[in-house]
């Protein structure tokens, strides 16, 4: 479910950046999508959010931009010295953003020049694209489950869906909200260590990659930061909640400041794409784990790539999934191969010649398909392995020995999740449905759709 077609993505590149070059060719103007949105999404947005609109103005959309805040419009259009917001953003010392590095003269003048132009709203008609918080994605089968993630309350469990992710009551017996997007896939979810923040990342594949921040409890967004042209994966949140980190189909991983959604770092070391991304404990670095079958570990401060944990992955397979032990730092990854391995993320011995597997803890026994999705419990005592046969197990990670075993329908696993109590496990996979099962026994308490089918 994972194989992309690579063909399929250079002649979209080509044919973009045909298309690119034509636009510049024909218009020089300023366009609102392009030039503009992309430093409000950045510098601005995260104080200027529906959710939480700092003087009760939103960037968001340009609607929302045009109607302004507590003091009126925030520009008028063909007259940039009438407008607030240009006051605000130039001058020696610019009001705007607060407590941030002022927008360089460069994008000052583009919001100079675009106001001049007359403002306008070059993105596609909203009514073009109908789905929105007010009128969410009906269905008509259920979509695939790629992510979920229970809050660390316990309360809550959070379900992908398309263009959506679905909140629901963690015994299954209700949907709570319904965080609606614009990246159409979902590819993986976290909350923040306090609960208060729910992260995303996916996108629509050949267009954007899209990590969103969305408020726990107001259910607004608070950040969608877009990167590369395709979906990201495995996201991460540092323990102090200030970065995040995903895996992308250009092959990279990223880092970003959640405060601002900036890149602080990009990973450019593996061959194939990334799958999975884990802080260390201290946050200082991220191991990412890739279809290339590599585990590498890299210093998020200096970029610097430190080591490959997997010594000799040579034969392993891509890896599809990486989880961190919630108390050390030790990394679970899994695969293509079947066979689930716990390394330290710090090297302990120094390399040999023979890339002797130095830094590995445990190997499980190899699985029944290939494994899709870790997770660990929130001890770290157990961990659990989805496979794409349908089936998942549960194991102790002191010893290695299998503690249940679970079997929903055959239908190919794609995300896990413990509830924080250790007592439940959900799993979800290919026919849509959020599977409950009691992760002492293995036994199956309830099934249920994540989305409203045929209904708005
Ligand atoms: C750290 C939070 C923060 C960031 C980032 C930020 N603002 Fe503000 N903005 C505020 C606050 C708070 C106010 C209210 C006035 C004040 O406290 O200075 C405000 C006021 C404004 C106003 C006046 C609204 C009104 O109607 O009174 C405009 C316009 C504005 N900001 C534009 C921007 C733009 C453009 C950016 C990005 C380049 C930006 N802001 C970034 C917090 C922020």
């Amino acid at each position: 479910m994972r194989t992309r077609n690579t063909k399929a993505i250079i002649a979209y590149l080509i044919g973009v950046a045909c298309l690119v070059s034509s636009a510049l060719a024909s218009a020089e103007s300023v366009r609102y999508t392009a030039d503009i949105l992309p430093i409000l999404k950045r510098s601005c947005q995260g104080c200027h959010n529906p959710a939480d609109p700092a003087a009760g103005l939103a960037v968001t959309t340009h609607a929302e931009l045009s109607k302004g805040g507590a003091s009126g419009p925030a520009f008028v259009a063909g007259n940039p010295d009438e407008s607030l917001l240009i006051r605000l953003i130039s001058g020696d010392k610019p009001a705007m953003p607060k407590f941030a590095k002022p927008l360089t003269p460069e994008e000052v003048d583009l919001f100079r020049a675009w106001i001049t132009e007359g403002a306008q709203d070059d993105a596609p008609s909203t009514q073009n694209d109908p789905i929105n918080a007010v009128q969410p994605p009906v269905y008509t089968v259920p979509p695939v489950i790629s992510a979920l993630a229970y809050s660390p309350d316990g309360k809550t469990l959070a379900v992908s869906g398309f263009r959506e992710v679905l909140l629901h009551q963690s015994d299954g017996s209700g949907l709570i909200a319904r965080l609606v997007g614009e990246a159409h896939r979902i590819e993986s979810i976290t909350f923040s260590t306090d609960g208060a923040v729910v992260c995303a990342v996916g996108g629509t594949p050949a267009q954007f990659g899209e990590a969103q921040l969305w408020n726990a409890q107001t259910h607004g967004l608070i950040r969608a930061i877009r990167s590369t042209y395709d979906n990201l994966y495995g996201v991460s949140l540092s323990a102090d909640g200030k970065y995040l980190a995903f895996g992308c189909g250009d092959k990279t991983a990223r880092v970003v400041s959640t405060e601002d959604g900036s890149e602080v770092l990009k990973f450019d070391n593996h061959s194939d794409w990334v799958f999975g991304t884990q802080f260390s404990q201290d946050g200082s670095h991220v191991v990412t784990g890739s279809r290339d079958g590599a585990l590498k570990l890299v210093n998020v401060s200096s970029g610097q790539f430190i080591d490959d944990i997997n010594a000799s992955n040579k034969g392993f397979g891509g890896i599809n999934a990486i989880a961190r032990h919630p108390k050390t730092d030790q990394v679970l990854s899994a695969g293509i191969d079947r066979v689930p391995r716990l390394y330290r993320i710090f090297r302990e011995t120094t390399r040999d010649i023979g890339n002797t597997d130095f830094n590995l803890v445990r190997e499980f026994e190899p699985q029944s398909g290939s494994v899709n999705a870790v997770c660990f419990n929130a001890d770290g005592s157990r961990v659990a392995i989805g496979a794409a046969n349908g089936e998942t197990r549960i194991y102790n990670v002191s010893d290695g020995s299998l503690v249940a075993s679970m079997q929903g329908d055959d239908v190919c696993v794609f995300a896990l999740a413990f509830h924080p109590d250790g007592t439940r496990l959900a799993v979800g996979g290919f026919d849509g449905k959020t599977r409950l099962f009691d992760a002492n026994t293995g036994q199956l308490i309830l099934a249920f759709v994540s989305v409203p089918i045929g209904i708005q």
